[in-house]
């Protein structure tokens, strides 16, 4: 566990999954966390699970919306004094449908959040870590940044579009002390999965063949990866795109 004592933390889509775990991780390791998701309930409910007297605020915060993620960088810098550390983690899944048959709607609500949106927190945090003295950004990818899978063209564009930006803005800014890394994630037993799986008897076996380890993975997987690219202890990792995926795009 790396000690992140004095940092300051935000977590996008931290109201559930994979942000609520690494919130969890930020704030063992010693982060202040402001805790950002556009569902209220479910961010409240990441803070009200943590240790009492825990150094987390909670703002709603629109990944899409400019005014809104300045917000949330603004909470940082006013409630605990900086930023060091991002998680751009506010992701939606794809309607599963063929490139084709794909709607507007269909292509613009996953671009706009997972694409659009890390672009517009990395604009509103970048500034302010500079003003920090320095930080270190991750922004979550997938298995399918690197990897395509059909009817999902919308969330595979964004995943692979999150990679080619963080790699820009790495060597934009790593010089000047923000680090710009991307965390990949294969399938990560989520309340999703546990629901699907719920309605389909061969769902688990299929997903856990998927992965060369023979499994999914726990989001405390993807939160000790997302905690290491955080912290200084990979202080020459920059621009990088770092698969947690069990060897799903191995082959
Ligand atoms: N679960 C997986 O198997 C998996 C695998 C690879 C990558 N990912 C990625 O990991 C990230 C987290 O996924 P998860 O599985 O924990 O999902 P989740 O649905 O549990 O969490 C996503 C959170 O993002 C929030 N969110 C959605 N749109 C937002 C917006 N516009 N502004 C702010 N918050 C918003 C949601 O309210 C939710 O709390 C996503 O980017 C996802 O694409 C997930």
């Amino acid at each position: 566990m790396p000690d992140l004592t004095g940092k300051v933390a935000l977590v996008t889509g931290a109201g559930g999954g994979i942000g609520r775990a690494c919130v969890n991780a930020l704030i063992a390791a010693g982060a202040s966390v402001v805790v950002a998701d556009r569902d209220s309930r479910a961010g409240r409910a990441t803070v009200d699970g943590l240790p009492p007297d825990s150094p987390a605020v909670f703002v709603e915060t629109d990944v899409t919306d400019a005014d809104s993620v300045r917000a949330a960088v603004a909470a940082a810098v006013g409630t605990f004094g900086g930023l060091h550390i991002a998680h751009n983690n506010a992701g939606v899944e794809a309607a599963g449908r063929a490139v084709a048959d794909m709607t507007d709607t269909d292509w613009h609500r996953v671009i706009d959040v997972n694409l659009t949106g890390v672009w517009q927190c990395m604009r509103a945090q970048i500034p302010a870590m500079l003003d920090s003295g320095g930080g270190s950004i991750v922004n979550t990818s997938s298995a399918l940044g690197l990897v395509a899978l059909p009817n999902q063209a919308s969330y595979v564009a964004s995943k692979h579009g999150v990679i080619g930006l963080t790699k820009a803005a790495a060597l934009e800014y790593s010089a000047a002390g923000v680090r710009v890394n991307a965390v990949c994630p294969g399938v990560v037993r989520t309340a999703m999965i546990e629901e699907v799986a719920a309605t389909d008897d061969t769902f688990m076996d299929k997903m856990h063949a998927m992965h060369a380890i023979g499994r999914i993975a726990e989001v405390d997987e993807v939160a000790d990866a997302v905690l290491w690219l955080a912290s200084p202890a990979a202080s020459f990792v920059t621009g990088t795109a770092l698969s947690v995926d069990g060897a799903y795009t191995a082959s």
